[in-house]
């Protein structure tokens, strides 16, 4: 029986060896496939491996008629509807340790960036200018940081604030304040949180508590002077509660991955406003993420189409509903 595996987001060519390595499996890759394209292409597929570019929603699931699988080589799967899997019997997995160094990394840039305005000086220098007044910034050492989410990346984020010489105070409902003191880090609520971080960056999942998180009403318990970083997901921020808190000067900066809808429109009130620092969701964008997510998703996809056995389900009630394949 041979298997055909969809994948229509680029994924790394080591993900591709993986799978070519199974004489069971046929795999389509033609790469940045567009939505159609896709839609044409999955009723014959028993498998998709997805980036983020991929919205994995009720009508493609729906359009699988003979789909069983879908890898997400990344973390989030707010792009895949969970429930319409389920309901359709295809089970959802992802890759949740491939990227948390690449991560927890360009989070620590973003912040670097903005407490020194580097690719502001960056652009000016560019345009001409040598202004070394204008782009004045502030060390690390010494400021509370505060990290909304003491996940995986979380904590490698708190580990390199750490090195930095930063006290380093965590919001996390899931984690007791032993494993995260243990870490060097100090539990506390989220209004403390507000009111103590000089820096605050955002590593939560979007749920219906942390939807909008960032908000007036939580701007308005932060410290003046407060920069915000955001490489997890857009939808964390209320983006005009957030713009109207720079430009009045209590945030004095901001350092923004993601984006409610991606990419954000023209008229985006956080993009090109000044003390923003916009990065196009380039988070896991390092050729080792990519190579650790794409493996790792196709691994999954080999174990769960050859052998029936799935790790990381993010939809686990399916798995009543999936029949071990025989032999
Ligand atoms: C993730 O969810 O893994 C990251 O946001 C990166 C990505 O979407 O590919």
């Amino acid at each position: 029986m041979t298997f055909h595996v969809l994948i229509p987001d680029n994924v790394d060519q080591a993900a591709l060896d993986v799978l070519s390595k199974s004489d069971a499996l046929r795999v389509t890759a033609p790469g940045n496939m567009k939505r159609d394209e896709t839609l044409a292409a999955i009723g014959d597929a028993d498998a998709i491996i997805i980036r983020s570019g991929t919205t994995a929603d009720a009508e493609l699931i729906q359009a699988g008629s003979k789909l069983k699988v879908i890898a997400r080589a990344g973390v989030g799967v707010d792009n895949v509807d969970l429930d319409a899997a389920t309901a359709h019997g295809v089970v959802v997995m992802n890759t949740p340790g491939g990227n948390t160094i690449s991560t927890a990394e360009f989070t620590f840039g973003l912040m670097l960036a903005l407490a020194r305005n580097i690719p502001q000086g960056d652009a000016s220098l560019r345009n001409g200018a040598w202004d070394r007044k204008a782009f004045g910034g502030v060390e690390l050492k010494g400021k509370t940081l505060g990290i909304v989410g003491l996940g995986r990346i979380g904590r490698e984020v708190a580990k390199r604030a750490i090195a930095f010489e930063m006290t380093v105070i965590g919001f996390d409902p899931y984690v007791e304040a032993s494993a995260l003191a243990s870490l060097g880090i100090e539990k506390v609520s989220l209004d403390d949180l507000y009111g103590r971080a000089d820096f605050i960056t955002l590593h939560s999942l979007v749920t219906d508590e942390t939807r909008h998180m960032i908000n007036a009403a939580s701007i308005a318990k932060m410290k003046k002077g407060v920069r915000i970083i955001n490489a997890a997901r857009g939808a964390l921020i209320n983006d005009a509660d957030l713009a109207q808190g720079i430009k009045d000067g209590h945030v004095a900066g901001a350092a923004l991955d993601v984006y409610e809808f991606e990419p954000p429109p023209q008229d985006h009130p956080l993009v090109g406003l000044k003390n923003v620092i916009d990065t196009p969701h380039l988070a896991a964008s390092t050729s080792d993420a990519q190579i650790n997510v794409g493996v790792e998703a196709a691994q999954l996809v080999v174990d769960a189409l050859t052998s029936g056995t799935y790790q990381n389900v993010c939809n686990p009630a399916v798995l009543d509903k999936v029949a071990k394949p025989a032999g």
